[in-house]
């Protein structure tokens, strides 16, 4: 590694709007008095993100009642006792940036840990963060991280985290986590007030944590319209002891998913009501927002300053052009969206090359949340809608060697394709994909680890195979897709794009970590499923969620007592009480096999019913875990561990953060070019039966 020289560090920490904070080679002891923590006047507590070889980001957020500026002296010391400080400096705080202060820290060994903490005035300190820098380059050790998403404390306990940190404090040194992959959504900018839902959301009871001042009612919850209102989300959910803990334990690694800016959100637009909405302000105001939350090496377009976002100004017009890629070429569309860059690569030892993109800003709009979709969606299959249908509207005017058809069969029905004439879909968007694939071709790391906030293995089901008399003929040709897609595992162009670049290159190594969906899955990256060729270049892993209600609890709320193939999604075997979720074994198995096990409560029997056509990419699946996954990159293997607690309705105080339901591990030796990956499978813990 070529050391950076002040000079250069000056201008990146600029560039990440951070005050810079340049480590000598002697230390000294502090000057501020540790007697005097003040958590309360910290309340979001201190954090760190996007380590480095020899930098770090610092965060922090200290409120002033009065005035409109303060000042906070930042130590980064080689011990919690701040004993051996190696630098300090001053950094401001104003109301401008919501009080919240990033500061870079420079010149650093790397792969060490360290502490820090902010001290203002008054002489009243934060508590004490520890981070740790990544490994240089040429460090052969292995690399352990994990890899979150789905935090929502409206209505779920964020406790996950206290059993992170209980694992990680009793590892061996060499074996702690070096920093955490948080993959979006790590606020719910939707809010269901209690008074909305007063029987509460599926399992749970609703929290009153976030009132918003300037919130926008629809249906029957609230969304933010302004900054302050979006601040406040990230204020209320960073008061849980055990998210700010765990920001204060390990350095994270954020990117945003949708609910950091708006749920069906895409690009700048909104979508409530069957309607779509231009929302350049409110884009803005998630992005800044974000900004002052998230300590990351994101690029804002508003210049230099240390302090604040510094908003562009935007207005909410009409978006009604777009380019080749359906990117809308309105100017305050393309503002908002260069307001905040966040897709970006980093690298730790010689293992690990993390390349994490943006779902949300660039993408077209998404086919499946068309209202003409609708016609494609029955309440005989609930939740599945034929492959083909899904390969066709994603196409647009490219399928078929650009012969798209008029009309889709449906059943009995003709539907028109209404994605006829417009270009085929794409969630990265033509400029960020060129910089994702030049990333994925010239890393020279072992592991190419694609940060992808969403999902991109297949769901499929097949309905094909039910017996007949059970329900009404499958309107479909083939296989079912569906339970919403929307994420890569629907957008095939450019999932096939993509992945034939990797075989064509010769890219080894290649894993996909994302989150979004709510539930495990552990799985082989593939262009396409039989009846065509099968043949994997990659690995795949989504985490489920840290506390956001998944699928199986949703469907155990929701899905109709009488229907006729309830057994397919909650089966209820003879002598059992409660549904158990039959839709993992659905997407894993079939239909077959749910049938059998309904019938029987036989797991192997129903296993030998198992459709071989139907997921040989997938190992695993819960459409119903909770908790988090890590991964250890080493050399020649991969090994990724989900971890999964139960439900988390309510909170658990115990310092393991409770029991656990299930751990299970993937591990992949390091394949070469032309050899084909493989996933061997350990159930280390408990007995996810309907997962395997
Ligand atoms: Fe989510």
């Amino acid at each position: 590694m070529t050391r950076v020289t002040r000079r250069q560090f000056l201008a990146t920490a600029a560039a990440l709007g951070a005050a810079p904070l340049w480590a000598g080679k002697k230390s000294r002891s502090s000057p501020a008095a540790t007697s005097r923590e003040r958590r309360d006047l910290y309340p979001e507590g201190v954090a760190s993100g996007d380590p480095q070889p020899d930098s770090v980001l610092l965060w922090t957020r200290r409120p002033y009642d009065t005035g409109a500026r303060g000042q906070l002296l930042v130590e980064v010391a080689k011990d919690d006792a701040f004993k051996h400080v190696i630098a300090s400096t001053h950094a401001a705080v104003s109301a401008a940036s919501d009080w919240t202060c990033r500061v870079l820290a420079g010149n650093l060994e790397p792969a060490t840990v360290y502490w820090y903490r902010f001290t203002d005035e008054t002489g009243q300190t934060s508590r004490v963060g520890r981070t740790i820098t990544a490994p240089a380059e040429s460090d052969p050790r292995p690399v352990k991280f994990a890899f979150i998403s789905c935090q929502n404390a409206n209505d779920g306990s964020q406790h996950a985290y206290r059993r992170m940190i209980f694992e990680d404090e009793r590892a061996p040194q060499a074996e702690r986590l070096g920093f955490v992959l948080h993959l979006g959504d790590f606020i719910y900018e939707i809010v269901w007030y209690p008074e909305d839902r007063p029987e509460g959301m599926y399992d749970r009871k609703l929290r009153d944590i976030v009132r918003y001042e300037h919130g926008e009612k629809i249906e029957d919850f609230h969304i933010p319209t302004t900054l302050d209102d979006y601040r406040s989300v990230y204020r209320a959910y960073l008061h849980d002891p055990d998210l700010q803990d765990a920001r204060a334990r390990w350095p994270f690694v954020p990117m945003w998913d949708n609910h950091e800016f708006s749920w069906r959100g895409w690009q700048s637009f909104q979508v409530f009501d069957s309607a779509t909405r231009p929302q350049q302000t409110r884009k803005v105001a998630a992005m800044q927002a974000w900004f002052e939350y998230q300590p990351a090496r994101i690029r804002k377009s508003s210049g230099p300053s240390l302090e604040s976002f510094d908003a562009p100004k935007v207005v909410n017009a009409p978006i009604t052009r777009f380019d080749p890629h359906g990117l809308g070429n309105e100017p305050n569309n393309l503002t908002a969206l260069g307001s905040l860059t966040g897709y970006r690569a980093m690298r730790w030892g010689r293992h690990v090359e993390l390349i994490i993109t943006d779902q949300r800003s660039y993408r077209s709009e998404d086919p499946t949340s068309r209202p003409e979709a609708q016609d494609f969606s029955s309440k005989d299959f609930p939740e599945l809608v034929p492959q083909e249908v899904y390969e066709i509207l994603d196409a647009g005017r490219i399928y078929a060697g650009g012969k798209p058809p008029d009309t889709i069969p449906f059943g009995n029905k003709q539907v028109a394709n209404f994605r006829k004439s417009d270009p085929p879909q794409t969630i990265l968007g033509a400029v960020q994909k060129a910089w994702f694939l030049n990333r994925l071709k010239t890393s020279t790391a072992t592991w190419k680890v694609w940060g992808n906030t969403t999902g991109t293995l297949d769901f499929r089901a097949d309905p094909k195979n039910l017996p007949k008399g059970l329900t009404t003929p499958w309107p479909g040709a083939g296989y079912a897709a569906g339970f919403g897609a929307g994420d890569h595992s629907t957008a095939y162009v450019e999932r096939a794009e993509i992945y034939s670049f990797v075989r064509g290159e010769g890219i080894t190594g290649f894993a996909t970590v994302a989150g979004d969906r709510h539930s495990f899955w552990a799985g082989l990256a593939a262009e396409t499923l039989p009846p065509k060729a099968f043949d994997p270049i990659g690995i795949a892993f989504v985490c489920g969620s840290i506390s956001a209600p998944g699928v199986v609890e949703a469907l155990e709320h929701k899905f109709p007592k009488e229907h006729p193939l309830r057994a397919l999604y909650l089966a209820q075997p003879p002598g059992t009480t409660k549904p158990q979720p039959a839709v993992n074994m659905l997407l894993r198995h079939g239909v077959r096999s749910c049938l059998e096990y309904h019938k029987s409560g036989d797991v192997e029997r129903a296993r030998r019913l198992s459709n071989p056509d139907l997921a040989p990419h997938l190992s695993f699946l819960d459409l119903g875990g909770h908790g988090y996954a890590t991964v250890r990159a080493s050399a020649d293997t991969w090994e990724c561990e989900f971890v999964c607690i139960p439900r988390p309705v309510e909170h658990v105080a115990r310092r393991d953060g409770g029991p656990l339901l299930y751990r299970v591990v993937h591990r992949t030796p390091l394949w070469k070019k032309g050899e084909r990956p493989q996933l061997e499978q350990r159930v280390m813990e408990g007995n996810p039966i309907l997962s395997l």
